[in-house]
C-alpha cells in the first residue's frame, strides 16, 4: 500500500469533535499559567506531557479539569481557540465544530462573557486571517445535576445566534443520557441543535437513549452502538453521525489497540462515522494524525478515508450550499 499520509494532510476536512480546553499544548499550558499566576503541579511541559498516561475516562478527566484552571480571561479563551484553529489549518481542517464546557469556568467566577466573547473573537479573526470556518458548541457536563445544565442554557442564551449547538460531555458511566430528557428538550426547543458524547465507556443504552429519549443530531463517539445490531441499524439508516476519535478511545483504554479499532466495522455498517481528535495533545493527535494512524493500523484504502472525510461534511453544522461546495472540494483533490 502506497504512503497515504501526504493524500490525508492535503484532503480538505472537518473536525467535528474536539474541546477547546482540551487543546492547550503543554508549553501553552506553562504561559498561561505564568500570566494568570496558577500554580501547575508539575515542574515542567516535559512533566506534564509525560503524565498523560490514562487508564480510563475518569483518569483523564481528573487532568484536563486541572489544566482548565489556567484558562480565566477573554484573551485566554481567545488565545487557546486562535492557536487550535492555527494548528487546525496547518493540517487542511477547513470546517471545525469546537466543544467547550462553560461550567468549568464559571464555577471558578469566570464571566460567560469572558469565555464566550474570546471564542467568539478568534472564531471570527481566524475565518478572515488564515480562512478555517468554525464555530462553537457549548458543552453541559452530565456529572452534574440537570438544574445546572438548564442554568447554563439560560446563561448563554445572550449568545444563543452565535452559537451552532449544544453538547454533553463528562464522566459518562452512572449519567445516563435519560438523566438529562428536559434539558435536551429544552435546548430543542430554543432552536439548538444537540449532541451527546454516548457509548464512549457507557453501554450501547445509553446510545439508545440519546437518539430516543434525547433526539440528537449527532453522537460523539458511540462505539458501543456495535453490541446492538438492531439499533447500529437505525442509526444507519437515520443517517445520525458517529464522531469517533479513534487516538482518544486508545489513551483511554475504550479499545485496546488502534489495530482492533472498529472504525472500518462501522463503515462497513453503513454508518455515517467521522474521525475526530477529542483533546489532541492529551492524546497524541491531530485529525490528520488520527486518519493517518487509522490507514496504517487498519488498512484502510484510499477510498474509505475518502469516504470518512466526506462523511465529516455531510455531518457538519453547516449550509446545503457550504456542504456541496466542500464535498466538490474533497472530489477534486481526490481525483488528481
Ligand atoms: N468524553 C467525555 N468528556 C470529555 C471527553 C471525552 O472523550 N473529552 C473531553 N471531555
Ligand atoms: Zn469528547
Amino acid at each position: 500500500m502506497p504512503d497515504l499520509a501526504p493524500f490525508i494532510r492535503g484532503l480538505p476536512k472537518t473536525e467535528l469533535h474536539m474541546h477547546v480546553e482540551g487543546s492547550i499544548e503543554p508549553e501553552m499550558m506553562f504561559a498561561l499559567a505564568e500570566r494568570n499566576g496558577v500554580d501547575l503541579k508539575w515542574d515542567s511541559p516535559e512533566a506534564l506531557r509525560a503524565a498523560y498516561e490514562f487508564s480510563d475516562l475518569k483518569s483523564f478527566l481528573d487532568l484536563y479539569f486541572e489544566g482548565c484552571r489556567v484558562l480565566v480571561s477573554e484573551r485566554d479563551f481567545y488565545d487557546v481557540t486562535m492557536a487550535y484553529l492555527g494548528r487546525a489549518v496547518r493540517d487542511g481542517v477547513v470546517r471545525a465544530e469546537l466543544f467547550l464546557g462553560p461550567q468549568s469556568f464559571t464555577d471558578r467566577g469566570v464571566p460567560m462573557a469572558s469565555i464566550l466573547k474570546g471564542i467568539f473573537g478568534a472564531i471570527t479573526d481566524a475565518k478572515r486571517d488564515i480562512g478555517i470556518s468554525a464555530g462553537l458548541m457549548v458543552s453541559a457536563h452530565r456529572h452534574r445535576s440537570e438544574a445546572e445544565a438548564m442554568e447554563l442554557l439560560d446563561q448563554i442564551m445572550p449568545w444563543a445566534d452565535q452559537i451552532l449547538g449544544i453538547g454533553m460531555g463528562g464522566a459518562e458511566v452512572g449519567n445516563p443520557p435519560s438523566k438529562f430528557k428536559s434539558f435536551f428538550l429544552e435546548c430543542r426547543n430554543r432552536g439548538f441543535r444537540t449532541t451527546i458524547h454516548a457509548g464512549e465507556e457507557g453501554p450501547a443504552s445509553y446510545v439508545r437513549e440519546a437518539i430516543e429519549v434525547l433526539q440528537v443530531d449527532r453522537i460523539d463517539h458511540g462505539n458501543a452502538c456495535l453490541s446492538d445490531s438492531a439499533l447500529t441499524k437505525e442509526i444507519a439508516d437515520r443517517r445520525i453521525a458517529l464522531t469517533v476519535c479513534p487516538l482518544s478511545n486508545v489513551r483511554l483504554k475504550v479499545v485496546p489497540r488502534l489495530d482492533v479499532h472498529p472504525l472500518r466495522t462501522m463503515l462497513k455498517a453503513n454508518l455515517l462515522v467521522t474521525v475526530n481528535s477529542d483533546d489532541p495533545p492529551y492524546f497524541g493527535g491531530y485529525v490528520s494524525e488520527n486518519l493517518i494512524e487509522c490507514q496504517k493500523a487498519l488498512a484502510l484504502s484510499k477510498a474509505e478515508i475518502v469516504r470518512l472525510v466526506r462523511n465529516g461534511f455531510e455531518a457538519a453544522f453547516i449550509t446545503s450550499e457550504e456542504r456541496s461546495q466542500y464535498l466538490a472540494a474533497v472530489d477534486d483533490f481526490a481525483s488528481f
